[in-house]
C-alpha cells in the first residue's frame, strides 16, 4: 500500500469529464436522500497522528470518536495504552450495543453512547469545552451536506480552546465518485450508493473553507493518493482521500 500527500485532487480524462456531467442529468429523490449509510473502516493511519498529541507525560486527554460504528478505530487505540480517556458516540444504537459487549470495553477508559451529532443530543453526555481531540472519520460523508455546518459548530463547542479535530474522508475525484452512473448523483459531489447509503467527496477548498465558516483553523490538509497493490492477484486501486487537522483558536 502506498500513500502520497497532494494538494491537488487528478487532472481528468475527457471520458471522467463526460461521466460526471452525465451524473447531473437524473438525481436521486430527498426520499432516497435521507437513508444512512453504516459501514465499516479501519482508522489505524490515524493512530500515528494521534499519538503526536498524546504523550504519555502528559494530563489525561479526552478525546471523542464521531461516528465510531463498531468501534474499528477506538478498539486499537486503546490497545495502544496512550493516556486518554475515550468517548465514542454513533447515532446507531446497535453499534453502540456492538461496541460495548467488547471484552476491551471498560467505563475506566472509554464511554459509548447513542448521539445524533446533527442535534443536541451530544451535550447530554458531554459539557461545552470538555474535549481535546475529535476524531471524523468517514462520518462527515455520511452526513446530508445541509448540516455539515451544524455539526462542526457542535464540535467547536465541545471542543477546549486549542483542542483539534482529526478529519479523513472521501476526496474529491476518488475513484468510486467517478464511477457513479446518471441517477445516482444528489447534488454536488454528493451521492447515493447502490445499497441506499449516501456519500459526499469532500474537495480541499470546500473542506477548508467550511471549517472556517464554523470557527477553526486549518493546521494542516492534503489529499491523500493511495494505491492499494496486489501484484499476485492484479490489482491496482487508486483512492483519494482528504486528510486534515483542525484547530479551536
Ligand atoms: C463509515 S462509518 C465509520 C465508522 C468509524 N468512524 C470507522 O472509521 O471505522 C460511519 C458511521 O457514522 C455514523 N453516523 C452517520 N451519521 C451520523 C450522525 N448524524 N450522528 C452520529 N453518527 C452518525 C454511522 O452510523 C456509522 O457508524
Amino acid at each position: 500500500m502506498e500513500e502520497q500527500e497532494t494538494n491537488s485532487p487528478i487532472v481528468l480524462t475527457t471520458d471522467e469529464i463526460n461521466c460526471l456531467e452525465l451524473q447531473n442529468k437524473r438525481l436521486v429523490t430527498d426520499y432516497k436522500a435521507q437513508m444512512l449509510e453504516d459501514r465499516h473502516w479501519t482508522t489505524r493511519e490515524f493512530t500515528d497522528l494521534l499519538n503526536l498529541d498524546c504523550n504519555l507525560n502528559s494530563r489525561r486527554k479526552v478525546v471523542l470518536e464521531i461516528g465510531c460504528g463498531v468501534g474499528n478505530f477506538i478498539f486499537p487505540l486503546l490497545e495502544e495504552k496512550i493516556n486518554l480517556f475515550l468517548f465514542a458516540c454513533d447515532f446507531s444504537p446497535r453499534a453502540i450495543e456492538f461496541v460495548k459487549s467488547n471484552p476491551l470495553y471498560n467505563e475506566d477508559n472509554v464511554r459509548a453512547f447513542v448521539a445524533d451529532v446533527t442535534t443536541d443530543d451530544i451535550f447530554t453526555t458531554l459539557e461545552q469545552s470538555t474535549v481535546d481531540i475529535v476524531t471524523l472519520v468517514f462520518v462527515l460523508s455520511a452526513i446530508h451536506p445541509e448540516k455539515f455546518l451544524k455539526v462542526l459548530q457542535n464540535i467547536f463547542l465541545l471542543l477546549k480552546p486549542g483542542g483539534i479535530i482529526l478529519f479523513r474522508d472521501y476526496g474529491l475525484y476518488d475513484m468510486a465518485q467517478l464511477r457513479f452512473k446518471a441517477g445516482n448523483k444528489i447534488s454536488e459531489n454528493f451521492y447515493m450508493r447502490q445499497d441506499g447509503t449516501r456519500s459526499y467527496y469532500f474537495s480541499l477548498e470546500f473542506t477548508s473553507e467550511l471549517l472556517s465558516k464554523a470557527g477553526f483553523e486549518v493546521v494542516n490538509i492534503s489529499y491523500i493518493h493511495r494505491r492499494t497493490i496486489n501484484k499476485k492477484d492484479n490489482i491496482d486501486v487508486p483512492r483519494i482521500f482528504l486528510q486534515a487537522k483542525f484547530k479551536k483558536p
